[in-house]
């Protein structure tokens, strides 16, 4: 058993963030930080874009970056938070600059700025095509420096531990459910250990590996939201799967796909059909530029009417040197599979990238079981509605890592361990005998998300997956029951739970709106309301 004041699930920039900031105010107290895999394996890490925030007022206005928010978010934004992103966003970035992150600046030392679909104007800062990279380096290095700080990796947490695990009935109505800590499998020793906390952060992340194709790197298995799920939280807006309309098309791929960042159509480059047409043009005045629903959207139509499984992104009249300095990842990576970019068109089609809803919380980023909080791309803060805003993700993730934090100091010092818990029980469990069992489960899942509830939706589709999902659950369930417990099987069962509440809120929203498109329900409906399970 260990005991630590503040626990935090996930390494990435929203767990770093309020990591640092909890052991520089109390150097006297412990932060542990868990993560599944190892340290920088995480979705900041795959941000290429960077960070939507108004650093130059000549240009641009608070007022026009939140109402960017608004309009790409379609009705759905919570105004206030949406407020407090942007106002508070310029603080967070100097921050994570004072903690060592570079961001790229032009011979007179001003920031260089990017544009991305949605904006009406350049704001994007970035460090050339990998800005979430840079972070991630410059908040690991910075965890260095505190000795109060731990971080465990190869850890994966099972589940919170509530009053349910002191045996008490736990149900979405008891009052006042807490979280006294997690049970975590350390993938390393194979044992289950028990971690009492005062205080729990969940950023755990994105839920992409749900669908066939995704940005996101292997751990993006929404564990954080399952277990939340689980232990009788509240999750909303979960039919808000955001689709990035350009990923790299390689034949064949399952799992996560290259990223070829928005800010390439910022700078000039053009989606094309297979006739060479920029089929962009008929669908929205903001062209390439526009939200990414709608860019992605148009691309399923043109895929579907062509049969093919890609669009072409012409990169030919952006200037070669240009391209080569902002997005050398991109350039070498295309050069790679044989495509010279500044010549020849790249391939891509959507794959799943960010999920809008999660965990609700507050603007504290409290969630509704007590002393746990949630941020980054595990929480629903309400900022990003039904579509989030292009490179908002990494300031949410800033911004709300310091609210929790600002929360969490006023308590912590009243907030004592529950000894009262008992250790995991593996009892009437034994090892598994084949992984088929799980792996081909996996695909089953995913093949059904991306066919059934993937860009375009209808309510056969979603009865048909909710279906298909029910015996999947009884299937894993069985197995969890009966097996010792693996990451296979931990993650397999979490994203069932996913699917299963992506397709719940889905079928609860009877209308079209953001990134939910139902094609028998194809207008937005007049009473706009968060799904809350
Ligand atoms: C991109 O660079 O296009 C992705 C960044 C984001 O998801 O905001």
């Amino acid at each position: 058993m260990r005991e630590t004041d503040f626990l935090v699930i996930g390494s990435g920039i929203a767990g770093l963030s309020f990591a640092l900031k909890c052991a520089k105010e109390f150097p006297d107290r412990k932060v542990l930080v868990i993560t599944k895999a190892k340290a920088d394996e995480t979705n900041t890490k795959y941000a290429q874009g960077g960070v939507a925030v108004v650093s130059d007022t000549t240009h641009d206005s608070i007022e026009q970056h939140v109402q960017d928010t608004l309009i790409a978010g379609d009705g759905l934004c919570n105004q206030n938070m949406v407020r407090m992103l942007v106002t508070e966003g310029p603080a967070r970035v100097e921050e994570i600059i004072e903690w060592g992150a570079r961001f790229d600046k032009d011979a007179a030392g001003e920031f260089k700025k990017g544009k991305e679909g949605g904006h009406s104007a350049h704001r994007i800062l970035h460090h050339k095509d990998v800005t979430g990279l840079e972070m991630e380096r410059a908040l690991l290095e910075a965890v260095k420096s505190f000795s109060n700080i731990e971080l465990i990796k190869h850890c994966f947490v099972i589940d919170l531990i509530t009053q349910h695990h002191e045996g008490y009935l736990v149900t979405k109505s008891t009052p006042n459910i807490t979280c006294f800590g997690v049970y975590v499998l350390n993938r390393e020793t194979n044992a289950i250990d028990k971690i009492l906390s005062r205080v729990t952060l969940l950023a755990s992340g994105g839920v992409g590996q749900v669908y066939r194709t995704t940005t996101n790197p292997s751990i993006a298995t929404g564990d954080g939201v399952a277990m939340v799920y689980r232990a009788k939280g509240k999750i909303e807006n979960m039919e808000f799967i955001q689709f990035h309309p350009t990923a790299l098309y390689e034949p064949g791929l399952r799992g996560q796909a290259f990223l070829i960042t928005e800010a390439v159509r910022g700078e000039g480059a053009i989606l094309r059909n297979h006739q060479g047409d920029d089929f962009m043009k008929q669908v929205d005045a903001r062209k390439d530029l526009a939200p990414r629903d709608i860019v992605a959207r148009a691309i399923d139509a043109e895929m579907k009417k062509s049969g093919m499984e890609f669009v072409w992104l012409d990169c030919t009249q952006i200037d070669p040197v240009q391209f080569k300095s902002h997005f050398p990842t991109i350039y070498e990576k295309c050069l790679s599979i044989g495509i010279d970019v500044t010549k020849q068109f790249i391939p891509v089609a959507p794959a799943a990238h960010y999920s809008c809803g999660g965990i609700q919380t507050n603007e504290w980023g409290a969630s509704s079981i007590q002393r746990l909080y949630a941020c980054g791309e595990c929480a629903s803060t309400g900022v990003h509605g039904a579509n989030r805003l292009a490179s908002n993700s990494l300031l949410e993730a800033m911004v709300f890592a310091h609210r929790c934090f600002d929360h969490a100091r006023t308590c912590i010092d009243t907030l004592s361990y529950n000894y009262a818990i008992p250790e995991w029980s593996a009892t009437g469990t034994t090892d598994p005998k084949e992984m088929i069992l799980i792996t081909q489960s996996l695909k089953e899942l995913q093949q059904i998300m991306s066919d059934y509830v993937g860009i375009v939706r209808n309510d056969i589709r979603l009865q048909r997956a909710s279906r298909r999902l029910d015996l999947l659950w009884e299937e894993t369930e069985q197995l969890y029951q009966n097996t010792t417990v693996s990451p296979q099987l931990l993650e397999l069962r979490n994203m069932i739970t996913i699917g299963y509440l992506i397709v719940k809120c889905a079928s609860f929203r009877k209308e079209s709106r953001g990134l939910h498109y139902n094609t028998d329900y194809p207008q937005a409906a007049a009473l706009i309301q968060n799904i809350v399970l």
